[in-house]
């Protein structure tokens, strides 16, 4: 789909101010998928969710796509070595990250929803609905898949690529 210059731009902004809040951060603090951490992954996701919905033909909701994207992992505890949580993370995280997005930032429902069903078939009743909700799902797994396989070293490594990989949207 062809983006007008403003839409870009707000596009744009939207993503440098959740790069960069305070709330957000956090999430460098919480490891995920080997020497990775959960904001590095997020950001990756989103990027790659973005780049793949513009690509796309469809008309996508990339403003509610880009909020579901950002917050997708926001459950914001360490699921390896908390030990008061539901189990199992994969199935429960989701829920919470969409619980925690909307206290703290009011997502929209439309957002909560590709959310909670990002994880599918983890959630095997509640699989992802909508074009937006299934990018995510399909994206997300990759993405988690790909980091899985590489190495910790590698990681390491390519620790700045990363930070400057994600220091923009487009
Ligand atoms: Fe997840
Ligand atoms: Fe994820």
């Amino acid at each position: 789909m062809t983006l007008t210059n403003e839409r870009k731009e707000a596009l744009e902004k939207t993503y440098q101010f959740y790069l960069h809040h305070e709330a957000i951060l956090k999430m460098k603090e919480i490891p995920a998928h080997i020497g990775s951490n959960v904001y590095i992954h997020t950001f990756k996701v989103v990027k790659k969710v973005m780049k793949k919905a513009i690509k796309s033909h469809k008309n996508l909701d990339l403003e509610n796509l880009l909020i579901a994207a950002v917050f997708h992992d926001y459950y914001l505890y360490n699921w390896r070595t908390t030990k008061d949580r539901p189990h199992p993370h994969g199935k429960y995280h989701p829920g919470i990250a969409a619980e925690n997005a909307k206290r703290d930032f009011n997502i929209s429902e439309e957002s909560q929803r590709m959310i909670k069903t990002h994880m599918w078939p983890f959630n095997f009743f509640n699989p992802p609905k909508g074009k937006e909700a299934r990018l995510l799902c399909n994206v997300d797994t990759w993405i988690a898949l790909v980091e899985c396989l590489t190495t910790r070293k590698h990681k390491i490594k390519k620790a700045d690529k990363y930070i400057n990989y994600i220091s923009t949207l487009f």
